[in-house]
């Protein structure tokens, strides 16, 4: 298999606006950032994918952006984010900007002499159409509830917008929208940045006449009907010849609506797209009828074939990313593991163990690292998420389901849980500002925090610090093929990695019980113990897992 560093290196997720506030103002920002690049160092991460931090009005904080190149004011300037940059290479690690340009902001310029009128300059540079019977052109729902278009009363027609009204689509079959898209690209490339996120990616290409597609259930087609549209590998070719050709980057593709099969070219290991993407069939698991506001628990099987199947067909063909969370998910131990105290700290690190001992690129996000777990919202009040507002009002306005119901959906599925403030200490608000943080402070954070971590051996902070140590130094980790094993288990998730004459057995017990496996067909000798979450595993013929129990055995 092609080396490559991306492949060899893990990559931290910040999202600034809960990460660290330097001047009290309740809002993360970029000297906070830079204040805890030493954390970071400590950590062992390669690469850091900033969300964005660009000039916005924050109506989806910060992914409808107003400047592509200015410095959102509450995070600093453009100065703060030059040392930022020179400060995470003076300590070896990589910066990865999120690019969201299926939309703008509607504050952006070019949205702004856009809406003007028919014969703008701009026009082209977003989906405007006609209405239909006096109503919208199409069945098409925006992610955060309601149709996906809006009527503008200046010139009489829709545009598309596919998440807030605030975040109109841009018209990528516009050769000029393409042009400023990967000028701007290569004006943050020459600055030093190392490589992009790219936002809902998958969605640019518009299917050509826009036709009304499949209800959910509020009444709307789903905004990923937008996905893999007929030009995106088109484009994204293009895209890779004018800006990331010739450089030493790193892209991700975040792929809302991916299959397998469409993976195998947005991350052709041939390098003319991008280097990995995000998917997000094991995201759906927990899905019902559509909708992800549901509290149903992920079934172990499915995790474990949805998983699998992208091990194994992604091998040599392309690159897998691998994560359980990131700022638009709930926390991964309230999700797929458990948080009561007697077993949380054991089930996030079997939960990291289990995923960073895949192949593919792992993704921490800010507070994995810690255990950090969904918050007790006490009222709607509490959440500032326009995704989790909207579907309160819209699911129980139409009926679907009871304040109080959707309000239980919205504390296990928000995107809030998420957003907390990082936990840093035991300090007011957690060590994250002296002021009033912007959304609530999880009150677990006297006890799950960063600094108790640091001091402790056992911590999950140094658990996370170990599997990303052992990435480093064990190439059968990085490049090794993958084989699922006790496909059937509804209790354990085992898998072994082959490389050369090595191979590794990692086994995890996902239940809050005693179980065991036997291990047959293995080697005759005893392997190493590479790292356990109990510190003190045996091994024999039959292997017995104590409650989340999660080891990693070399031969
Ligand atoms: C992506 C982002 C999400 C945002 C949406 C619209 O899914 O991760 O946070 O709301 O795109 O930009
Ligand atoms: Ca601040």
């Amino acid at each position: 298999m092609k080396k490559a560093w991306w492949k060899e290196s893990v990559v931290y997720q910040i999202y600034p606006r809960s990460f660290c506030d330097s001047n009290g103002d309740g809002i993360g920002d970029l000297q906070g950032i830079i204040s805890k690049l030493d954390y970071l160092k400590e950590l062992g991460v390669d690469v850091v994918w900033l969300s964005p931090i660009y000039d916005s009005p924050n109506d989806d904080n910060g992914y409808d952006i107003r400047d592509y190149r200015a410095v959102m004011k509450e995070f600093g300037t453009m100065e703060d984010f030059d040392c930022l940059l020179e400060e995470m290479h003076r300590r070896g690690i990589r910066l990865v900007m999120d690019l969201v340009v299926n939309h703008t902001s509607d504050e952006h310029a070019w949205f702004v002499e856009s809406r003007k009128s028919r014969e703008n300059p701009y026009r082209d540079y977003y989906i405007w159409r006609e209405p239909v019977d006096g109503k919208e052109p199409n069945n098409w729902g925006s992610c955060f509830s309601g149709s996906a278009w809006e009527f503008d009363e200046a010139t009489q027609m829709y545009y598309l917008h596919l998440f807030s009204k605030k975040q109109p689509d841009l018209n990528w079959d516009n050769p000029k929208v393409r042009d400023s898209v990967f000028d701007m690209m290569n004006w943050w490339l020459d600055k030093g940045v190392d490589g992009f996120r790219m936002d809902v990616i998958s969605l640019i290409s518009k299917e050509p006449g826009l036709p009304d597609r499949e209800p959910g259930i509020n009444g709307y087609a789903s905004f990923a009907v937008s996905a893999n549209g007929p030009h995106v590998h088109e484009y994204l070719r293009e895209m890779n010849r004018r800006t990331l050709a010739g450089r030493d980057t790193i892209t991700v593709g975040e792929c809302c609506g991916v299959t397998i099969q469409e993976a195998k070219s947005y991350a052709s290991s041939d390098g003319s797209e991008l280097n990995m993407v995000f998917q997000f069939e094991h995201m759906g698991l927990d899905d019902e009828n559509g909708s992800k506001w549901s509290e149903k628990k992920v079934d172990l099987r499915e995790l474990k074939k949805v998983l699998s199947d992208w091990q194994r067909e992604l091998h040599e063909v392309a690159w897998n990313s691998l994560y359980f969370c990131n700022h638009d998910q709930p926390r991964s131990v309230s999700r797929f593991g458990n948080n009561s105290d007697a077993y949380r700290e054991l089930s996030a690190k079997m939960l990291a163990t289990c995923l960073h001992m895949m192949q593919g690129t792992p993704y921490v996000y800010q507070g994995e690292e810690l255990g950090m777990t969904n918050v007790p919202f006490a009222s709607i009040d509490d959440l500032r998420d326009l995704d989790s507002i909207n579907a309160y009002h819209e699911y129980v306005e139409n009926g679907i389901f009871s304040a109080e119901d959707m309000f239980r959906r919205i504390c296990y599925k928000s995107r809030d849980n998420a957003r907390t403030p990082m936990q840093w200490d035991d300090s007011k608000n957690a060590g994250f500002s002296t002021g009033e943080p912007w959304i609530m402070v999880n009150p677990n954070y006297v006890k799950i925090n960063a600094a108790e971590q640091l001091r402790r051996p056992d911590s999950v902070f140094h658990y996370y610090q170990k599997l990303i140590r052992l990435r480093h130094e064990q190439e059968i980790i990085v490049y090794g093929d993958y084989e699922l094993l006790l496909p059937e288990s509804e209790e354990i998730y085992a898998y072994r990695r082959h490389l050369g004459n090595e191979m590794l057995l990692v086994v995890c017990n996902f239940t809050d019980h005693d179980t065991e496996m036997s291990v047959e067909e293995l080697p005759a000798e005893t392997p190493e113990c590479l790292i356990s979450n109990y510190g003190d595993p045996a091994f024999g013929k039959v292997l017995r897992l104590r409650p989340y129990e999660a080891v990693v055995w070399k031969f």
